[in-house]
């Protein structure tokens, strides 16, 4: 008798030996060796997966090979891939969600423990810093923000996006091999094109000035193959810069995880990160045009503060100050970087 368990724990271990070979082939013969079932069961697994929308080659003398991934994120392997994760129990994944940010912001005020996660396939009014959109079209990004509730007062998380743009470059690198520059604040850079934004919301009580919650989003464009309008020249995604899709539920669980390490350094290691920020920080050495309203100025980005606030040297005064993402626009001299 095979208990629908038993299935499922087959069907997931055929394909981590389809993944494990790298978009090459693995003989059905090999994999029942491993498994310790029949080519038959084998070849029930395959079929079932495709039926999740797994494409998957079957050649005679070759085996098996993973030609293509689901649309879908799947929920149930995100939670499998978490393991005994501590927050494995607050990781909710969502088909479609106007935002996951918004969601986070409404959760938090019904009680949602720190550490809860929000995933989402789609988001049908996805938003990006400075009230923009984040265009986040179905089965084709990760969506993803984590609510944090530290006991402390706004000031001293002033570098958590910082942190989160570590942690999303992190991610990116362990499942596709690149690894992300950071354009100051936070906008993930692949090939000179924007590949991941982040968007941190913190709502505190005024009179004792503490915290209440920090929700921080992160939108990774990830299976795109083009942009539309204005983003074409701006937007890339890792599909692009590699040539395959990546494995969206292994980068949600990545991605989780890292989440989970910054919720605990936030307080505690905050100059570690940054020193890992400057180093991904392609801002830093560059000219750039810093806008204040209506009063642009140019200098060169010479570091950053303890609450990874960009310095700049200007060309007018010579002299140096810092900047704080909300308060100024960035560009590059020379185009989006
Ligand atoms: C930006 O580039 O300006 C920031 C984009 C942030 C997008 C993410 S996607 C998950 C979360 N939910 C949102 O509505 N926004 C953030």
């Amino acid at each position: 008798m095979c208990f629908r368990e038993d299935v499922e724990t087959v069907e997931k271990t055929v394909l981590d030996l389809l993944l494990e070979a790298g978009g090459g082939y693995r003989s059905g013969e090999e994999m029942s060796g491993i498994l310790g079932i029949s080519r038959a069961a084998v070849w029930k697994q395959i079929q079932r997966l495709r039926t999740r929308g797994y494409g998957i080659d079957a050649a005679t003398n070759l085996g098996y090979c993973l030609t293509e991934l689901p649309d879908q994120l799947d929920g149930a392997r995100i939670l499998s891939l978490l393991g005994a994760h501590p927050w494995a129990d607050r990781v909710h994944v969502l088909e479609t969600v106007d935002s996951t940010n918004s969601l986070a912001k409404r959760e938090a005020l019904l009680g949602a423990p720190d550490g809860s996660v929000w995933i989402a396939d789609e988001q049908t009014g996805g938003r990006g810093r400075q009230g923009r959109e984040f265009l986040s079209p179905k089965g084709k990004g990760l969506y993803l923000s984590v609510l944090l509730r530290p006991r402390c007062i706004p000031a001293q998380v002033a570098h958590s996006t910082a942190m989160a743009a570590v942690a999303a470059c992190d991610a990116i690198e362990s499942v596709t091999g690149l690894r992300p520059g950071i354009k100051w604040t936070n906008d993930l850079i692949l090939g000179e094109k924007k590949c991941t934004g982040i968007l941190s919301e913190l709502s505190a009580e005024w009179e004792s000035n503490t915290l209440e919650s920090l929700v921080i989003g992160i939108g990774i464009n990830c299976a795109q193959q083009e942009f539309p309008g204005e983003l074409r020249d701006k937007a890339t995604s890792l599909r692009m810069e590699t040539g395959t899709k990546p494995d969206r539920d292994l980068l949600a669980a990545a991605l989780t995880r890292n989440l989970y390490v910054l919720s605990r350094e936030l307080l505690t290691r905050r100059e570690d990160w940054l020193r890992r920020y400057r180093a991904d920080c392609i801002t830093i050495g560059r000219q750039i045009r810093v806008r204040r309203g209506d009063v642009e100025r140019t200098g060169v980005a010479t570091g950053l503060d303890e609450n990874g606030g960009l310095l700049v040297r200007y060309d007018d005064t010579g002299e140096t100050g810092p900047v704080y993402s909300g308060e100024v626009s960035i560009r590059g001299t020379h185009g989006y970087i």
